[in-house]
């Protein structure tokens, strides 16, 4: 694992992240990852942040509400489209979603969330801010096509302390 500048890989990490990426939390001695397809990378209070939106609905969200720090694990040049798919659908509270997906969650450098090892590319972010959405403060078009059903986001901000490329 190399480290590298959290701004690197930024144009790689956006073109791949609406075919998915492994967001996996650990709080407690729960571990667990599904796919995530939404995010932003920027810089906000002068550090760098990444941030992701969970949805009340998932077993995720469990964690993370309680965790300190999540990763963001990109494939990059490997094809995991199988566990990808798996992740996204399937839920960690019906199964172990590493042994299902044949992911290996490896220890976080600097972070207690572990990463995936088959991902060419990982962020390591500690939380430093989590933001429920107001419905009123959402535009109106987008409010109808994603939140119908008040299955809302909460957006997890994340201080990126560590990213890596894996060798
Ligand atoms: C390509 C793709 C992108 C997704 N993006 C998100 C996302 O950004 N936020 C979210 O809450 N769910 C997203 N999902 C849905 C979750 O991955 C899915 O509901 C998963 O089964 C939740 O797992 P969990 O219950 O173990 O947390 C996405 C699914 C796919 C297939």
């Amino acid at each position: 694992m190399q480290e590298i500048a959290y701004t690197d890989y930024v144009v790689p990490f956006l073109n791949q992240l609406p075919r998915g990426a492994f967001l996996t939390v650990k709080s407690g001695d729960k571990i667990n990852t599904m796919t995530i397809g939404w995010g932003t990378i920027g810089r906000i209070w002068n550090k760098p942040v990444l941030s992701v939106l969970v949805r009340y609905s998932r077993y995720t969200y469990e964690l993370i509400k309680n965790a300190a720090d999540f990763t963001v694990s990109v494939p990059l040049n490997k094809d995991l489209q199988r566990a990808m798919a798996m992740a996204g659908t399937r839920s960690g509270r019906e199964a172990d979603k590493f042994q299902e997906c044949r992911l290996s969650p490896e220890p976080g450098h600097k972070i207690d969330s572990p990463y995936i090892g088959e991902c060419g590319l990982i962020y390591e972010c500690k939380i430093v801010f989590r933001q429920k959405m107001e419905a009123e403060c959402l535009d109106k078009e987008l409010r109808e096509k994603f939140y119908k059903d008040n299955d809302w986001h909460e957006i997890f901000h994340g201080e990126i302390v560590g990213c890596y490329l894996a060798e």
